[in-house]
């Protein structure tokens, strides 16, 4: 199987994006492991420390959702091996539960920052992912394979948002310093974030239907 084809530009894009995320992950796991000394402990939050679980979870599942994720948009694997889509398609979601789920734990009992509007963007990530899967989930058991793969890149959309949030985020801080990061600038990250990939979506949408009528028109 080709993976460097043309209908694969989509997922290998996913994949660039996510690993964004992935790189995070990989550094937030590399210095919990060496324990609230280690050389540059300041990188992460304490309570990385103090209650590694809700965060070690959510960097494993999140890892293999960003991962894993983008084959399930690799047409040829859709119609090749639809058994292997529709098993990793059953994984995907416990993935995105536990990294969904892991999220809520740390944004309700990790110490607070950010105010109001950042608790309710992560709130919002959370309820667009889970009303997106069911949606996904009722459209496949009445055989809607279109609806059912629209509202699939509207979840993933949610759940990539972290790595939009980073590609803004990091460059902020390195340019003005931790001074730029106020409550208002972090909730302006988050809900960027999810605003800006649901919108990117749907521009793809519009523009996959655009194609398709002027095709049936000529
Ligand atoms: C709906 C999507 C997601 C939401 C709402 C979300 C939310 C959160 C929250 C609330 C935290 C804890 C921040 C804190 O209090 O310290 C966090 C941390 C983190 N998340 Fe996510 N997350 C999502 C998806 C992902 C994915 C897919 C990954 C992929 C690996 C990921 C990687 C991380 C990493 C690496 C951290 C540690 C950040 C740091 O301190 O540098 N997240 N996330």
């Amino acid at each position: 199987m080709q993976l460097f084809t043309k209908t694969n530009i989509k997922p290998l894009l996913l994949l660039l994006l996510g690993s964004v995320s992935i790189l995070f992950g990989a550094l937030q796991i590399t210095l919990i492991s060496q324990g609230p000394e280690g050389a540059v402990q300041d990188m992460a939050s304490p309570a990385y420390f103090s209650m590694p679980l809700p965060i070690l979870t959510h960097i494993i599942f999140g890892t293999l959702f960003n991962l894993l994720m983008p084959l399930q948009f690799m047409p040829q694997i859709r119609a090749k091996k639809p058994a292997f889509h529709r098993l990793l398609g059953r994984f995907l979601i416990l993935f995105a539960l536990g990294f969904g789920f892991s999220a809520l734990w740390m944004n309700q009992f990790y110490p607070q920052y950010g105010g109001m509007m950042k608790y309710m963007g992560i709130v919002s990530h959370v309820v667009v992912m889970l009303a997106a899967l069911t949606l996904a989930l009722v459209a496949i058991r009445r055989r809607n394979i279109a609806t059912h793969r629209i509202w699939m890149m509207r979840l993933t959309a949610a759940a990539l948002s972290p790595a939009t949030q980073r590609l803004v985020a990091v460059p902020a801080f390195l340019l003005f310093g931790e001074s730029v990061l106020t409550d208002a600038v972090i909730a302006g990250f988050i809900w960027f974030g999810l605003v800006a990939n649901l919108l990117f979506v749907e521009w793809i949408l519009r523009k996959e239907t655009r194609s398709v009528s002027l095709n049936r028109a000529f």
